[in-house]
């Protein structure tokens, strides 16, 4: 049966792992797997824009020795009203795979519900499990491991990187605490999603509104923007009840020594985190942003690999 990656908890905790190990051996020699070879194509399609992803998909694709298929969903026949059904059956008979990034993840589940090929979700407005994947991979390459350590959230609790850190992390036996303004917190079926999630990989998953607490002991301290792609004119005050989240040196001095900082860029630089975290010369948010290439391309092999 086809498999989609549409949201972290479409990973059991076994194969998260199974990807993570192939994205770890893929980044030593990132010419040796062409599992692609054909060469086979993958549409990426793009609602929203994208620097990291749009790229790493590119180069990923062509590294893995296939075709990339970069397509501007607004330019395409879906812009002028093609269902996402039929574009769906129709992408299916030319194409190996589709990687989407889009709004509601309801049209993502609606494209999937319709593929006979695997779908890859590359952000939507509740979810963004590729990018969890390269945050899980850099937390490895730093501490060996992932079970057992602490992250923490610190921002708009209910964005798609709050809610795949939750359930991702927790799939990675992570503990996620999630610090965020009172009006932002996660969604309650993510987290009890996350929950679940962490009652099988004997990780915890807390939700709080003091950065102080929440950072307190972190092994790994994780931000995003205040303001995600859609919600410029929500008309909600997205930078005074934030205000107190910001990443800089005096909140990672809560965390534990030789804690790390991550954020999924773009920053917005001065808000929720400061240069000298960006800018520190043993940062590894730009490992971070490289790992997005390693673990796509293993996500595509897996899954390839699963039909
Ligand atoms: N982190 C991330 O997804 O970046 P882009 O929006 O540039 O793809
Ligand atoms: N939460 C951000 C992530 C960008 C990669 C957004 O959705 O805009």
């Amino acid at each position: 049966m086809v498999r989609h990656v549409l949201r972290d908890d479409d990973l059991t905790p076994a194969e998260q792992a199974e990807v993570l190990d192939l994205a770890a051996q893929m980044k030593t020699d990132r010419f040796a797997h062409k599992p692609l070879a054909g060469p086979l194509s993958v549409a990426l399609m793009f609602d929203k824009p994208s620097t990291r992803t749009r790229l790493s998909f590119e180069v990923g694709v062509a590294q893995l020795g296939g075709h990339p298929l970069v397509i501007d969903a607004r330019s395409s026949q879906m812009g002028r009203g093609e269902t996402i059904a039929d574009t769906a059956r129709v992408l299916s008979r030319y194409v190996e795979a589709v990687v989407w990034r889009t709004g509601d993840q309801s049209r993502i589940e609606e494209l999937a519900g319709a593929a006979s090929i695997p779908v890859i979700n590359a952000l939507t407005d509740q979810f963004h499990p590729c990018q969890v994947l390269a945050d899980l991979l850099t937390i490895r390459e730093r501490f060996g491991r992932t079970a057992g350590l602490t992250l923490t959230f610190l921002g708009d609790g209910a964005n798609n990187m709050a809610h795949s850190l939750l359930i991702g992390g927790a799939t990675a036996g992570v503990s996620v605490r999630v610090c965020a303004p009172e009006g932002f917190q996660p969604h309650p079926d993510y987290l009890r999603a996350a929950k679940e999630r962490a009652a099988e990989t004997g990780a915890s998953v807390e939700v709080g509104t003091d950065p102080h607490a929440a950072v307190d002991g972190a092994d790994v301290v994780v931000t995003d923007t205040w303001t995600s792609m859609g919600q410029e004119s929500d008309g909600l005050d997205r930078v005074g009840p934030f205000r107190g989240m910001q990443v800089n040196a005096a909140l990672m001095a809560r965390a534990k020594p030789g804690a790390i900082a991550l954020h999924c860029l773009p920053a917005h630089r001065g808000e929720e985190i400061t240069d000298e975290i960006l800018d520190a010369p043993d940062s590894a948010i730009w490992d971070e942003a490289e790992n997005r290439l390693h673990v796509q391309k293993a996500l595509l092999a897996w899954l390839l690999q699963k039909r």
